[in-house]
């Protein structure tokens, strides 16, 4: 039997359904060889799973070359027939008829070696890391979550819109934008004021990334009601934490006719349904992070060490409805904590008005509430320009959606629609109005009551995985520093 005639079959088809007698062939990559004197085992993994094939090679019957090519990370094309496996971890094991090795993997260069790398190692092999356990698992989790996203908006009536990567506004307004140009930045052209003639630029104006698809997102929201993003956003933000990346994917819904709490209970629903989906689909993948979660935690000190298990996480979201509270409320919980009293917080709550850190919303999470947490009625003052102010006047009509292990995953608000409040807003954080007319142009004609959200991919990633590092849970991260690969 020519290995080249055979169709391949997928690894993870094997294992579910696999008939024992039956000859098939498999491609793959070697995640580990170990060989005795008559015979070879390789558990060679293709990615469609995270469970590895054992192939067995007869050493009498393998040619004394190939089997010495055999080595982990090499890739194989291999026929065989399927038999019940001997040893206890796997149902079946493929006995080797011919082996035709794609790709030899040099053992003393290869740098992946069958232990245990730090995920520090990894980041700076991340060229080669979507072949260990772990990120092939990544991989296919930011896929089933991808596909339950569209699932979960497709059903209800959403449409996908693709806003610009290429952008002259900063929709946050917090100044954190990459530049983008086409000028000789090495003779940049100057104005009559001495400043940089962007004039003389690609778009004859100045340019960014996109730091968020908002504000166009109400444009076709203002006309076909429901809709949402799905793509990179860029921020310039210079935080070297574990919860932030220069490029990550943001899904931001839009909705017109939508005030504050419809807009709490799509994205309490939007999680509920996603995490629903990575449990049912992504049972093996997560029983793996779990498991690995439970062997992090032993190595953390007792006081450090989280109070649930990461199912037991995912439950959590499944299974509760989330509490919400206003900014007011939690400001009043949080003065009162013990942490807050004891000084235990690196940024103490002493009243009204001030930011929220991630620190504080894991205390009402994890410590308090034991639950989801949505905080909603913000001040004013530390929010964006676009959010709907209340009869209040101090507060806006915003959210913060925050989970256990992460604290805020989803951030939004209803938008100011009318036109006289947008426009004091705008002129009180000193934001142009002419730079924005098109903006504004939804409020002057047919302005509605509409909300939306951003939900942070990679931070959803993070909470499904349980990967305490965010530039764990993206192929190729991109942090002050890091733009390799
Ligand atoms: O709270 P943010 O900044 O909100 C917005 O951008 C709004 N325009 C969204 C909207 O209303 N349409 O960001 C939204 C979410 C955060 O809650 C967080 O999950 C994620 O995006 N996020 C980041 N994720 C990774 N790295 C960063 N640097 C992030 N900044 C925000
Ligand atoms: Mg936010």
């Amino acid at each position: 039997m020519a290995v080249d005639n055979v169709k391949r079959t997928k690894i993870k088809q094997i294992l579910a359904e696999g008939k024992v007698g039956e000859d098939l062939c498999v491609k793959g990559w070697v995640r580990t060889m170990r060989e005795s004197k008559n015979v070879a085992f390789a558990a060679l993994n293709d990615g469609s799973t995270i469970n590895s094939l054992q192939l067995v090679f007869d050493v009498h019957q393998t040619d004394e070359d190939t089997i010495r090519k055999i080595t982990t990370g090499a890739s194989l094309s291999v026929t065989g027939t399927l038999q019940e496996s001997q040893g206890a971890e796997q149902a079946f094991e493929l006995i080797v008829k011919e082996v035709k090795v794609l790709g030899e993997a040099d053992p003393g260069k290869y740098p992946l070696q069958p232990k245990k790398h730090s995920m520090e190692f990894l980041r700076e092999i991340a060229h080669l890391r979507p072949r260990t356990s772990t990120f092939g698992a990544i991989l296919r989790v930011r896929h089933e979550m991808a596909y339950a996203l569209h699932t979960f908006f497709h059903k209800k009536g959403f449409y996908y819109l693709n806003s610009p990567i290429l952008t002259a506004s900063d929709a946050e307004g917090a100044g954190e934008t990459f530049k983008v140009t086409t000028l000789n930045l090495e003779n940049v052209p100057k104005n009559e004021k001495g400043g940089i003639d962007f004039k003389q630029d690609f778009f004859e104006k100045e340019t960014n990334l996109t730091v968020s698809g908002q504000l166009e997102g109400e444009l076709a929201a203002l006309a076909v009601g429901e809709v949402y993003t799905f793509g990179p956003t860029f921020r310039a933000e210079n935080s070297n934490t574990t919860r932030h990346l220069a490029e990550f994917w943001m899904v931001e819904p839009e909705m017109a006719f939508y005030d504050l709490e419809d807009n709490m209970n799509l994205a309490e629903e939007m999680l509920k349904y996603t995490v629903n989906h990575a449990l049912k689909n992504c049972a093996e993948d997560i029983a793996f992070f779990n498991k690995r979660q439970l062997e992090e935690e032993k190595c953390k000190p007792q006081n450090e060490r989280s109070e649930l298990a990461l199912i037991e996480r995912l439950q959590l979201v499944v299974n509760n409805a989330f509490e919400r509270l206003t900014y007011s409320g939690a400001i009043e919980v949080l003065k009162r904590s013990k942490p807050n009293q004891k000084k235990k917080f690196q940024y103490l709550i002493e009243g009204w008005g001030a930011d929220l850190q991630s620190e504080h919303e894991r205390f009402l999470v994890e410590k308090y509430f034991k639950k989801p947490v949505i905080l909603y009625n913000y001040p004013k003052d530390i929010k964006a320009f676009y959010m709907r102010r209340n009869e209040d006047n101090k507060t806006v009509a915003a959210m913060d959606v925050l989970l256990p292990s992460i604290g805020e995953i989803v951030g939004g608000s209803q938008r100011e629609e009318r036109l006289n409040m947008l426009e004091q807003r705008m002129s009180e954080m000193n934001i142009l109005t002419e730079e924005l007319s098109w903006y504004l142009d939804a409020r002057r004609f047919g302005t509605a009551p509409h909300s939306g959200y951003g939900l942070g991919f990679e931070r959803m990633i993070q909470f499904v995985t349980g990967m305490s590092n965010i530039r764990d849970v993206i192929p190729f991260p991109r942090t002050p520093g890091n733009c390799e690969f």
